[in-house]
C-alpha cells in the first residue's frame, strides 16, 4: 500500500455510500466537462466495433458507456457493489461486475484495451492495478488511464487549491459526506505526475507511452501500447 492510501476495505465501503450522489457530484464538480474527458480517453483506446474492452474501477460505469458507444464489447467491473447497481441501472446492454482491480479474475490477452477512468488514483497498489491491466490485454492493445493531476504553476495551482482544498469538501459536506470528499483532493496529491505515471506505466510492462493534459492543466490522459512477450531466456 502506498503511503496515504486508504485500505482497499475503507475505500469499497466509501464508494458504496457515496454511490447515490457520485454522478451528480462528477457533473458539478466538472461542470459537466469530464464527458468530453471520457471521449477522449476511449479515442486514446482506439477501439471500435468488435474491440472487447474492460474498463476496470468502472463506478457508475459512465466510461464504460462511452466504450460501448463506438460499438465495442464491454465488460465494466468494480469492487463496489452499490457502484454497479448504478451503472446496471444506466446500461442494462454492458456486462457489469465485481471485481478487484489488484486481481483481475480475467486471463491474460482477454481484452483489446483496458481503461480506467479516475480510479487509479484509489488503487492501495498502483503498479499491481497497472500490470494487472497490462496482463488482460492483447500485446498491441492498449491502456488508458484518465486522472485528475495537479498543476504545478499559477494561476492553475491557485484555482486549483482553491477549487479541491475548499469547494470540493464544502460540496461534498452539502451532499452528506464531508470524509468522502475530502479524501479526493488527498488523493490526488498523493498520485504521481503525469512523468512519474508514464514511468510506473513501463514499468507494469507498457510501451510507447505518451500523455496529453487537458481541463486547463487538471486532468492527465496517459496510454500505453501492451508489448509483445519477451521470449524466455534460454
Ligand atoms: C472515483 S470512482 C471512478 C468511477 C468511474 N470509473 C468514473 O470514471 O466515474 C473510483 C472507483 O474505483 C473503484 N475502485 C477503487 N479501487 C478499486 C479496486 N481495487 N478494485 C475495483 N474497484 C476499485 C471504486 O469502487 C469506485 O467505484
Amino acid at each position: 500500500m502506498s503511503a496515504g492510501t486508504l485500505p482497499e476495505g475503507q475505500v469499497q465501503a466509501m464508494f458504496d455510500r457515496i454511490a447515490g450522489v457520485y454522478d451528480a457530484m462528477n457533473s458539478v464538480m466538472t461542470a459537466g466537462l469530464h464527458h468530453r474527458w471520457r471521449r477522449r480517453a476511449v479515442d486514446l483506446a482506439a477501439v471500435g466495433p468488435g474491440s472487447k474492452v474492460l474498463d476496470v474501477a468502472t463506478g457508475t460505469g459512465d466510461l464504460a458507456i462511452e466504450a460501448a458507444s463506438r460499438g465495442a464489447e464491454v465488460v465494466g467491473s468494480d469492487f463496489s457493489e452499490k457502484m454497479l447497481e448504478r451503472a446496471r441501472a444506466k446500461a442494462p446492454h454492458i456486462r457489469f461486475e465485481q471485481a478487484d482491480a489488484l486481481a483481475l479474475p480475467y486471463p491474460d490477452d482477454a481484452f483489446d484495451a483496458a481503461t480506467v477512468g479516475f480510479g487509479a488514483r484509489n488503487f492501495a497498489d498502483l503498479g499491481r492495478g497497472l500490470a494487472e491491466m497490462a496482463r488482460v490485454v492483447r500485446p498491441g492493445g492498449r491502456v488508458v488511464v484518465l486522472e485528475i493531476t495537479q498543476p504545478t504553476r499559477p494561476p492553475l495551482s491557485t484555482f486549483f487549491s482553491l477549487w479541491f482544498d475548499r469547494l470540493v469538501p464544502l460540496a461534498g459536506r452539502l451532499a452528506g459526506d464531508p470524509d468522502a470528499y475530502t479524501y479526493l483532493p488527498s488523493s490526488v496529491k498523493r498520485f504521481p505526475g503525469p512523468r512519474e505515471l508514464a514511468a510506473e506505466m513501463e514499468r507494469a510492462g507498457l510501451g510507447e507511452l505518451r500523455w496529453i493534459l487537458t481541463g486547463g492543466g487538471i486532468i492527465a490522459l496517459h496510454a500505453g501500447t501492451v508489448l509483445p512477450a519477451r521470449p524466455a531466456e534460454a
